[in-house]
């Protein structure tokens, strides 16, 4: 394995990440509900909300490292359990892969009533101390539209039975309507979060300011830097159009980019990587029109189908208040 000093962009483009602050905020948040658990008489729970690509499962993965699996005379602890929901899910099936997870040789065998008290079990032997479910919205089936109230009925008893502390995540406005069709449910998931892309208010420097930071912070530890074509607040209010502030967005541009720079030997990220960049790995995604084109200029005219709250009232910023790159780097 390359040390530090041997990796190319490329090779720190696939593992970087990036502890912006409110990525840090998370972190801490969920470390709150795992403390107000301790020894409460009701486990506080959480939901991570956040549009794909925000990062939801990127922020657990890390906060999961910390606490990894070992092993005591006794058996495995395991301080933070980690599953991906299943789907389609059934209160078998999540039991069942649970179990699995957990390491029991028998997970599948038996009646629901058997896996339901070895799970609750297994949970407390492990010292479990907080249960992650990715991708929550899987709750939704997905041919009715309707909540699976049977799972989540089913939850709610493990929740209560285990006094465990649950953090649930997914797509954005899809945890909210299962939580809120079952009451019991809802009100041990005290603790709503969302994860939201960068904004971009052309009224609002702070909103530049922070998404610049996470731009710098990228550029760093790829350590790449974009070209002299472009100031850097048109590097930035492109960059930000390009991806709509969502991170894993912007990650697979600049992934992109490091690749084509590679390939090119280009020292810097210029325009036409970029563009290059985009086409390939966003363009049908956002459905947006390349604002790294040659024959872009957002300097004389606002692109077209800006978002109304990140560049559409651009033309306007550029009459009242010129933001300049240092105003965006210098300050926070
Ligand atoms: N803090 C970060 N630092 C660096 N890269 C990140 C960070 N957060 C997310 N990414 C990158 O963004 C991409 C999307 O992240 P992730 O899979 O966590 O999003 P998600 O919100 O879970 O999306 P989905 O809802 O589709 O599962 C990944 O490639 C990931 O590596
Ligand atoms: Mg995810």
């Amino acid at each position: 394995m390359n040390n530090e000093n041997e990796m190319t962009p490329l090779d720190k483009a696939r593992t970087m990440l990036i502890r912006y602050p409110r990525f840090e905020e998370l972190h801490e948040s969920i470390q709150e509900c795992v403390e107000m658990s301790r020894n409460a008489g009701e486990p506080h729970c959480m939901s991570l909300e956040g549009v794909t690509g925000a990062g939801k499962s990127t922020l657990i993965r890390t906060y999961l490292e910390a606490f990894p699996r070992y092993e005591t005379e006794t058996g495995t602890q395991i301080p933070i359990f980690y599953l991906p929901t299943p789907s389609p899910v059934t209160v078998k099936g999540m039991a069942a892969t649970m179990l699995t997870k957990m390491g029991d040789p028998a997970a599948h065998r038996g009646a629901l009533w058997s896996l339901n008290l070895r799970l609750i079990h297994f949970l407390k032997v492990c010292g479990v101390k907080l249960v992650i479910l990715d991708d929550f919205q899987h709750l939704v089936d997905a041919q009715t539209n309707r909540v699976l109230r049977e799972v989540s009925d089913w939850l709610k008893t493990v929740i209560k039975e285990t006094n465990i502390p649950f953090l649930v995540t997914g797509i954005e406005d899809e945890i909210e309507p299962i939580l809120a069709s079952n009451s019991q449910l809802s009100r041990l998931f005290a603790a709503r979060e969302r994860l939201e892309p960068f904004p971009w208010n052309n009224d609002d420097l702070q909103t530049q300011k922070t998404f610049a930071h996470f731009v710098k912070y990228a550029e760093q530890g790829l350590g790449l830097a974009f070209s002299k074509e472009l100031s850097r607040i048109e590097w930035l209010y492109r960059l930000h159009y390009a991806t709509n502030g969502v991170v894993g967005n912007v990650m697979n541009l600049l992934r992109q980019s490091a690749y084509l720079m590679q390939q090119t030997g280009d020292a810097t990220m210029t325009l036409d990587i970029l563009s290059r960049s985009f086409q390939k790995r966003l363009h049908k995604h956002v459905d947006k029109p390349d604002p790294f084109a040659a024959h872009t200029s957002t300097e004389q005219q606002p692109l077209a189908a800006d978002p109304p709250d990140s560049v559409g009232r651009r033309s306007r910023r550029r009459k009242k208040r010129q933001a300049t790159a240092a105003d965006v780097l210098t300050t926070r």
